[in-house]
């Protein structure tokens, strides 16, 4: 018990001593002025208030709330605790009122740990569509089958890390370093999986940009060393890294999961500034904050902060001890924290609930996260409750089609000297490379993926799902060209030269197939902690490219990665006549990459990052070892704005291939930019007060009330909101009960708060989505197949500081040859703005703007200027 203690008190009386757990300590090395940045502190927590569409749902909420005992209440904030239950995370449930316990489940690309269930392909892949409809409709997919497997939230999609650096290792999750991109892509996302009665958990809020040091903890052979500290300016954390998150909770986003590192020097889930003044102030989040799993590190300290719900409930997986639980029983019946704040974090979790309508909603949770088995104990770690646990029921519906449309949508062609499209009628077709086919093992063959044995069609981790069938290249292409009565075959040992060559020189096309992968940190592969150590193919694919291609003057080079690779060693050689990326693709990757290689669907995918020739282009590499001793490495993010191709620009390096750069087995041609100025009135900070917290319902002062019912199972490490005594020190298991601590100055009052100014409804002030410009210009095909053009729109915003252009629109259009079709992008005020950390606000800056339209973020042909003049701030 005495560990148990001392992690208590360490976390209770550091966050008293450093309210937002900001401490000293260091790399003086460093002369950074982010170097050991602290984040402000921000009391109260705001309470919900139903705002904008939410009202109904809020009203539903409180009424449900205003029922419940404290216990319940405290019931549905806190995890039950690891493998305690079917999902990854579930919390109780309210039996009196026959309320079943929420589960969450992985991921954001399908349903982890089941059975019967699609694999989509990643965030981002799906991203290099481009498309918005495919966006939705993959959200909505997946919501379907979480409905019908009967989970309350999933745990997606993801948009941190959002792709600071590309060796990142779940950068793939999420979708582009490009945060409008992503942010289209993620309230889609939300969108879809929402409507289909499902809460969406957006995450990981914020800064998860890395994998190593992401935790405290031990990390190979260093020892402890304390969680990293993404260190952030306020410009960079508007312009960049939270603007997806407002498009997130713009489109109704019931739940946001915070991130594991800290930020500034506050640990992200007990970050009072980001939390209650980013998050639930001035973006104006209505549904509830849930933490990643063990990311929270204190009590009291992470309620004032902000945290409605604690997942999976334990102080350390499997503890069967809980910072909230009976902790936060007693901290309410001690007065510590007080009630609104209790009642706030139920009312948020049921609102979310009410919005997306899973009141409607009656299907039980009916597979098993840790076993297939039918029959098995309900409650895993204990080994109790035993009884059916897999119904094994398949939610797939036909996804299966969607999904192959989808994927082939996100493959880009990067270069195509007339090799592609293929016939099909190829004298000889050699297919090389151990991603060409399926692993020995098959596809599930190692835990959440964590490996890269043949074809790779999503990286690993806890973002996975396991596949229900995984069709290989290999397999796809055998049947298209046997289907023709051709010759087709393959090398699929990278190593085996001799064969690899004998076969090169034969084939009248070699298409091979490489990859690159990377995943979460807690799975180690091939020396990859999580993040990728480097940019270069796995299993000696430059070496594999080069031996075939030294033999066949047809090298068709098929790249799954997740992100950049870098490309150097073979793309621009003659013998390689076409160069394709097909990202993650999922279940259908053969089917996918077939309907491209052979023509059926016309390639309209664009990168949706930068592929560069050096690591170091893309500005500040990861941090792979300790730099603070056992303190916390400050990762100081000292480019700012500048990454992906924003970086590129700046530092005028030339990529291979540049974000937003795909081709087409067609042309096309852009014609005629107009923009039109449309009205709208002068921008107004949000001002007056909030309501005061409301309290819901009242609760009993009998401790007695409190204990375990006398007739209770409790099944070992379960967490309950029971308590084990009368005596609250006692119940509390804290030896130091009773220590005075001075909490945060505010974080109690649940008077009327003062508004924010950039706030006002969810997403931030409605008015930064007044639309300014309309623009529109033609795009005309110009080749003799029918295609798909993703039109992008940049902006330039002139000032010193801004980004050469910026990402502000797109859409992806379908021309027939010969035809032509009007694009269409609505500049809105949010996009010519910058944030002024001054007046804490967005504002329209008096430098000349400039709209750009092409076919990629270095091919833009058309341009037109703003006139902001009227709207300057
Ligand atoms: C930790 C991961 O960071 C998070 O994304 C995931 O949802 C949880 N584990 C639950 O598996």
């Amino acid at each position: 018990m005495l560990w148990l203690a001392t992690t208590f008190l360490a976390a209770l009386a550091h966050a008293q001593q450093y309210p937002n757990n900001t401490s000293p300590g260091g790399n003086d090395t460093d002369n950074s002025p982010l170097n050991f940045a602290t984040s402000p502190p921000f009391y109260p927590s705001p309470w919900v208030e139903g705002t904008g569409d939410w009202a109904q749902a809020y009203a539903q909420a409180k009424a449900f709330v205003s029922q419940l005992t404290l216990l319940e209440k405290v019931n549905l904030t806190t995890g039950t605790g690891w493998q305690s239950n079917k999902c990854v995370g579930n919390v109780g449930s309210i039996p009196r009122l026959g309320f079943p316990a929420l589960c969450m489940q992985d991921s954001p690309l399908g349903i982890r740990f089941a059975d019967y269930v699609s694999a989509f392909p990643a965030g981002g892949t799906i991203a290099a569509s481009w498309d918005r409809g495919e966006f939705y409709r993959r959200g909505y997919q997946m919501g379907q089958e979480h409905r019908a497997k009967g989970v309350d939230v999933q745990l997606g999609p993801a948009i941190g890390p959002l792709g600071r650096n590309p060796k990142g290792g779940r950068n793939w999750e999420g979708y582009s370093p490009d945060p409008y991109l992503t942010g289209v892509a993620v309230a889609d996302t939300v969108r879809g999986i929402q409507d289909a009665g499902v809460i969406a958990c957006t995450k990981h809020f914020i800064m998860n940009e890395q994998e190593h040091f992401r935790q405290p903890g031990q990390f190979e052979d260093f020892g402890f060393v304390d969680a990293l500290s993404a260190n952030l300016d306020d410009k960079t954390l508007h312009e960049l890294y939270l603007w997806p998150f407002a498009d997130a909770v713009r489109a109704g986003t019931g739940a946001i999961m915070c991130a594991y590192q800290k930020v500034n020097n506050s640990q992200a889930c007990q970050n009072s500034y980001l939390q209650n003044y980013i998050l639930k102030g001035e973006l104006g989040f209505q549904g509830f904050i849930m933490s990643d799993w063990d990311a929270q590190h204190s009590g009291v300290a992470s309620s004032f902060a902000g945290l409605d719900m604690t997942m999976p409930g334990g102080t350390d997986f499997n503890s069967g001890f809980s910072f909230w639980g009976p902790n936060l029983t007693v901290s309410i019946l001690n007065g510590t924290v007080p009630q609104w704040r209790l009642d706030d974090a139920a009312t948020r979790i049921m609102t979310a609930y009410y919005y997306v309508g899973r009141d409607k909603v009656n299907v039980p949770t009916n597979f098993d996260s840790w076993t297939r088995d039918t029959y098995g104990n309900v409650h895993y770690y204990a080994g109790t409750g035993y009884g059916l646990i897999n119904e094994h029921v398949d939610v797939r519906g036909d996804h299966f089609r969607s999904i192959r449309r989808m994927a082939a949508k996100s493959t880009v062609l990067l270069k195509n000297s007339g090799a592609l499209p293929l016939s099909g009628t190829e004298k000889w077709t050699s297919v090389f490379g151990d991603d060409a086919a399926v692993g020995k093992y098959g596809p599930n063959g190692c835990p959440d993926r964590g490996c890269n044995n043949g074809t790779l069609a999503m990286g690993w981790g806890s973002g996975t799902a396991d596949f229900p069938y995984l069709i290989a290249p290999l397999e796809a292409i055998k049947n298209e060209v046997a289907s023709n009565g051709g010759v087709v075959q393959s090398v699929t040992d990278n190593y085996a030269y001799n064969q690899i060559q004998s076969m090169a020189s034969q084939s009248s096309v070699a298409i091979v197939f490489v990859n690159a992968d990377s995943g979460e940190g807690y799975i180690t592969v091939d020396g990859n902690m999580g993040d990728r150590n480097n940019l270069t193919l796995w299993g000696s694919g430059d070496a594999l490219i080069q031996n075939v291609s030294a033999l066949c003057n047809n090298t068709i080079v098929v790249i799954h990665s997740v992100g950049p690779v870098l490309v150097n060693s073979f793309y621009d050689s003659e013998n390689i006549t076409a160069i394709l990326w097909a990202g993650l693709p999922g279940q259908e990757s053969g089917n996918a990459i077939a309907d491209i290689l052979y023509g059926r669907r016309n390639p309209g995918g664009k990168l949706p990052f930068t592929i560069g020739s050096s690591v170091s282009e893309y500005g500040p590499d990861l941090i792979y070892e300790p730099t603070n001793g056992h303190g916390s490495p400050q990762d100081n993010f000292e480019e700012g704005v500048f990454i992906d191709y924003r970086a590129f620009d700046k530092k005028n390096i030339e990529p291979i291939y540049e974000f937003g750069f795909g081709l087409s087995y067609t042309t096309f041609s852009y014609s005629d930019i107009k923009v039109v100025k449309v009205p709208a009135g002068a921008y107004t900070p949000t001002t007056g007060q909030t309501m005061a917290a409301p309290t819901l319902g009242n609760y009993s002062r009998n401790i007695e009330d409190y204990l375990f019912p006398a007739n209770a199972t409790r099944p070992a490490t379960f967490i309950f909101p029971y308590l084990n005594s009368t005596d609250l020190g006692e119940a509390s298991q804290d030896p130091d009960y009773g220590v005075e601590y001075t909490w945060p100055a505010g974080a109690t009052d649940g008077s009327p708060q003062a508004r924010i100014a950039a706030g006002g409804a969810p997403g931030g002030n409605p008015q930064l989505w007044d639309v300014l410009f309309s623009v529109e210009t033609t795009i005309t095909n110009t080749g003799s197949r029918a295609g798909d053009e993703v039109v992008q729109c940049y902006l330039s915003l002139g000032g010193p500081e801004d980004p050469k252009v910026v990402l502000r629109g797109f859409d992806r259009l379908s021309i027939q040859p010969g035809q032509s079709a009007t694009f269409h992008a609505d500049i809105t005020r949010r996009d010519v703005s910058n944030w002024d950390t001054v007046s804490q606000n967005w504002v329209i800056s008096e430098y000349p703007k400039t709209v750009h339209v092409g076919a990629s973020s270095r091919n833009l042909p058309l341009e037109a200027s703003l006139d902001t003049s009227d709207y300057q701030s």
